[in-house]
């Protein structure tokens, strides 16, 4: 194991002995999730040795370990981006972290530029696959043997079964449910409508700046992964206005519930 996850992992057993099954990433409209939660135990990031702390209003960074219903889960409550300046390593700490407490599940959670017709500001959208090409991948370096493979299959990172049982909540709840790829650029500047027309060309149906490379690097630890993007705007050139972060924020608190209903009832049944 990583020498740094061994070494927090160490400081947090004198902290808690909570085991989660679930690991959960907070995007934006999901900040107020842990009232959700019967919490058992929280630590700040800031507590934890050399790890990386978000820079970003609205981000404010801390890990919360509970339950929904029965399930132990830990929750991050921010997150870091490579734009922030950190290293690709240092923002895939954190899953690292969760899954040497003992996370099997790893769900994503972020918001979104929307590039499918579909979609409308307020979207929510199961991701079912992902484009990696224009960040560095997690996992280059040495590779770990008992952690896994050199050359890992991403075949099906986004796990079949999650997925159905994410789908079927959403229809329970009488959730509208989109789907689609997610790209992940670096950021931090918005895309061009040039380049958002050559990612839509490509594939891709969602644009944001987060979640591939966690999920890369929790498939390379045999976690099963799972994710749902909000989508906060219509990507650059489809949307009539400029983007902004504040615009961001603002369809996350409005989708907030919905999203939020979604998350806790698919997770309870994990
Ligand atoms: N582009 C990239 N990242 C984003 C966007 C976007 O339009 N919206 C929210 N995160």
């Amino acid at each position: 194991m990583n020498q740094q996850v061994v070494q927090l992992m160490e400081y947090i057993r004198t902290k808690t002995d909570f085991v989660p099954k679930v690991a959960l990433v907070l995007g934006s409209g999901l900040g107020n999730f842990a009232d959700h939660i019967q919490v058992e135990c929280e630590i700040s990031y800031s507590e934890l040795d050399g790890f990386p702390v978000s820079t970003v209003p609205g981000h404010a960074g801390k890990f919360i370990f509970g339950y929904l219903g029965d399930v132990p889960i830990v929750c991050m409550k921010g997150r870091v981006h490579y734009y922030e300046g950190y290293t690709i390593d240092q923002v895939v700490l954190p899953a690292r972290l969760m899954h040497a407490m003992g996370a099997e599940i790893l769900f994503l959670t972020n918001a979104a530029g929307g590039i499918k017709h579909t979609y409308h500001a307020g979207s929510l959208a199961l991701i079912t696959d992902h484009i990696s090409c224009f960040v560095p991948n997690p996992l280059i370096g040495p590779n770990d043997p008992d952690e896994g493979v050199r050359f890992p299959d991403m075949s099906h990172v986004y796990d079949k079964e999650l997925q159905k049982i994410i789908r079927k909540t959403a229809s329970d709840l009488s959730i509208d449910l989109d789907e689609g790829v997610y790209c992940q650029l670096t950021g931090p500047s918005f895309e061009s409508p040039a380049e958002i027309r050559f990612l839509r060309t490509i594939g891709a149906d969602l644009v944001g700046m987060s979640t591939v490379v966690e999920a890369i690097t929790a498939v390379h630890m045999g976690m099963r992964v799972c994710g749902i993007s909000l989508v906060s705007n219509l990507a650059a050139g489809i949307s009539p206005v400029a983007l902004s972060h504040e615009e961001v924020q603002e369809s996350g608190d409005a989708a907030a519930p919905m999203f939020t209903k979604l998350v806790k009832e698919s997770i309870v049944q994990f």
